[in-house]
């Protein structure tokens, strides 16, 4: 049968059913290299009929299907849009509902499109869908970014039936590919071994990644996961799709290879415990799911990512961060005024820009001297700090720092006074025993006066201390006994408990935008790219051994950009000190060490790093990173930052293998160089009384050093090499 082809790059609205019968409408979301291709069938039936590089001619996607001939859709709706159920569907559904009447059935029709150019390079695809039976109706949202290659899903669900619909399911996206074969590279972990990989090779039938933790959801299962299609991508080679769950709540994520082996992938809030009584007139707005597709490996995906997230999600993406030294674990609990004035002289010794204060400085009746009492009385404790806060802020100035403090305002002791003023703000379940993570439970951020208490907490820090530079946001337990008693509806809880906090989240950034936050959560149970709209940094774990780092980094650095990593040297490990900086440099650096401990040679090394890393942060920070040297596979982990123009660079080289004789026995190809151009390496970041063996007036060509390679002499007397490349001439 001849087909008609409409093709709308505009701003195009389809208006009514019956003047486009029998047609199919095209609708191709296109990036600079990928294209998403939806497809009206004459029935209207809304399908995926294309995710894969941009073709030239937009008029070849209609014929795609055509070409592949796998086994027969007995239902036409498995590569819908937006699977329903109850109708037709077989496979796994975006969304299930129970009618006003009590019907379960929904079968969701294209009605039109539009297309809005949001900014530069921004646009927005909003698709119209309704059942023709019932008055319920889903939008679908597509917004992308062309040059980043980045597509954000979402959806909103509204009816206008007689009484209350209930969504059993109600995902922000689905997305169906075609390949010969799909391997997914998830992640798991716990407390200090946060994103741990494995890759599969998916099998069919349903795999699903997801979070019941309620809150610092992350801390099992972090949402972001990629795929590689036809067979599993390396660094620069393959097709990976990323993808993640812009939520920092419960989330599901279900891949489903089926039948015709494609490859359904359905993502949104986890439904677990959650049906949700949806009103008529009101819209429920799903998250945003998050996906980058890329035919040239996971690097470039990952470095797509990083200048999407730069420039358009992350909370000042594009600006600067504070390094800093926090008294966590030089004092822990145990600290007053003096102790603090003195850390406050080691910060300006030291030479970073603010002094961070961490737990234990609140709290009178149940004093915060550990981990069991206190959390939610945020008045300062007159035995510790009889002047206040404001006297250290005071101080910090006097030592030309800046100050910042800890909070963990979502969170209550038993023992506090706000348990036993407000027991109904506390999350737990009246008629049974409560159960605590680290002797602690969750306010109902469901709860519109929980929500003004915890923007208080942080109002009243920056009010009473205007001159207050940054906030630790901490987040150390997950939900148990999940009730609230101030929602009639406990099955909104999860959904509300978010809304709740995004909510609090938000008046803080209206009343203080750009204030730096990091975003913490007892390691890195929480980093998602919804909370890094109000966040500048996240700590990806409590785990700070260098040599841990260097895997974990690894890892977070697919998703997130070096900008928003908030790495500290510690006392973890067993490393020198010059190896646990420079592996905190590869991000947002920061100490959380006893300054007046470190050895003379130690503190010169620290010092003259920080001064190093402020001619270089830029890099580092808005730079392309590129994975040169895979600690998993070698004993040499190498990672480099080279800015736009392809003119200065830093590379990081360490050793990850103290066996006998380990180091860099072949070169470390370089990557994201102008070929043409020639290159100095010099070694900087030098530990005191140490000479470089290379030689820094050498050149090299750019092709020499990404076809050759560099050597950085690792080995077990140089077990952390940085080197700063520059360019010599064209
Ligand atoms: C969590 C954080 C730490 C520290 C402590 C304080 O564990 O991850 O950095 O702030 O809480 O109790």
């Amino acid at each position: 049968m001849k087909r008609f082809l409409l093709s709308f790059i505009a701003i195009v609205t389809i208006g009514s059913l019956g003047q486009l019968r029998a047609q199919n409408i095209i609708i191709p979301v296109e990036t600079a290299e990928t294209a998403l291709v939806l497809q009206a069938d004459k029935d209207k039936n809304l399908s995926i009929i294309y995710f894969d590089k941009k073709l030239a001619n937009k008029n070849e996607y209609e014929q795609v299907a055509a070409v592949y001939k796998q086994t027969g859709d007995y239902t036409q709706v498995l590569n819908a849009a937006y699977t329903g159920s109850g109708s037709r569907n077989l496979a796994e559904p975006a969304i299930t509902v129970t009618h006003a009447d009590g019907n379960n059935s929904l079968d969701l029709r294209y009605v039109n499109h539009k297309v809005t150019r949001e900014s530069d390079g921004v646009s927005l695809l909003t698709v119209l869908l309704k059942d023709p039976v019932y008055n319920f109706e889903v939008t679908l949202f597509y917004k992308s970014y062309f040059k980043q290659d980045v597509i954000e899903q979402w959806s909103g669900i509204k009816h206008n039936e007689k009484g209350n619909v209930t969504l059993h399911k109600y995902a922000s996206a689905n997305l169906h590919l075609k390949g010969k074969g799909f391997w997914l590279n998830q992640y798991f972990g716990d407390w200090a071994k946060e994103m741990q990989a494995e890759e599969t090779k998916i099998t069919h039938g349903i795999k699903t990644l997801d979070s019941k933790l309620g809150t610092r959801a992350n801390l099992f299962q972090p949402s972001v996961f990629m795929v590689s299609l036809n067979k599993p991508a390396s660094e620069d080679e393959g097709t990976v799709l990323y993808g993640a769950l812009e939520y920092s709540g419960n989330f599901r994520t279900d891949l489903e290879l089926d039948f015709q082996d494609n490859l359904r992938i359905i993502s949104g809030i986890n439904n677990y415990a959650s049906p949700y009584t949806l009103k008529a007139g009101e819209e429920f707005i799903t998250p945003m799911f998050l996906y980058l597709l890329s035919h040239k490996g996971k690097g470039e995906a990952s470095r797509k990512m990083h200048d999407w997230a730069r420039n358009y999600k992350v909370l000042d993406g594009k600006g600067q961060r504070l390094t800093l030294l926090n008294n966590w674990e030089a004092t822990y609990f145990d600290f007053n005024e003096d102790k603090l004035k003195a850390l406050l002289k080691d910060t300006r010794k030291l030479g970073v820009d603010l002094f961070l204060l961490d737990d234990g400085w609140f709290a009178n009746k149940y004093p915060r001297n550990g981990d069991v009492a206190g959390l939610g009385d945020w008045q300062v404790n007159k035995t510790k700090l009889p002047n206040g806060i404001a006297t250290l802020v005071e101080e910090a100035q006097n030592n030309q720092v800046k100050f910042g403090i800890w909070i963990e305002p979502e969170m209550v002791n038993p023992k506090s006074e706000l348990y036993e003023k407000h027991p109904d703000w506390v999350i737990k379940q009246p008629k049974r025993e409560e159960h605590y993570f680290r002797n602690q439970l969750v306010l109902d951020l469901a709860n519109p006066k929980v929500q003004d208490f915890v923007f208080n907490v942080v109002d009243e820090l920056f009010t009473q201390n205007p001159k207050l530079a940054y906030i630790k946001w901490d987040c150390n337990a997950v939900i148990y006994n999940a009730y609230s008693s101030y929602l009639k509806n406990q099955s909104h809880f999860y959904i509300e408990y978010m809304r709740g906090l995004y909510n609090v989240l938000q008046k803080i950034r209206n009343k203080y935008p750009t204030v730096p936050m990091m975003l913490c959560s007892g390691g890195g149970g929480r980093v998602d790219y919804a909370a890094l709209q109000y966040f500048t940094e996240f700590w990806p774990s409590d785990n700070t051994d260098p040599l841990e780092r260097i895997f974990m980094q690894w890892e977070y650095s697919y998703f997130y950009p070096a900008i928003t990593s908030a790495n500290h040297v510690t006392d973890w490990g067993k490393q020198p000190i010059k190896y646990r900086t420079d592996v905190a440099m590869m991000g947002k650096l920061g100490f959380d060490i006893v300054v007046s401990h470190l050895s003379e040679k130690d503190l010169a090394y620290c010092q003259n790093a920080i001064k190093e890393y402020n001619g270089f942060k830029d890099i580092i920070w808005q730079g392309n990173q590129y994975r040169l040297a895979n600690p998993k596979e070698g004993s040499v982990a190498s990672m480099a930052y080279i800015n736009e123009a392809k003119s200065k660079g830093i590379i990081f080289n360490y050793l990850v293998n103290n066996r006998y004789g380990e180091g860099s026995v072949y070169p470390v190809k370089l990557k994201g160089l102008d070929a043409k151009a020639s290159y100095r390496l010099k070694e900087i970041c030098l530990y005191p009384g140490n000479n470089s063996p290379i030689d820094a007036g050498k050149t090299y060509s750019g092709e020499f050093l990404m076809t050759v390679g560099f050597n950085p002499q690792v080995n077990s007397g140089r077990t952390s090499v940085v080197l700063q490349l520059e360019k010599a001439g064209n």
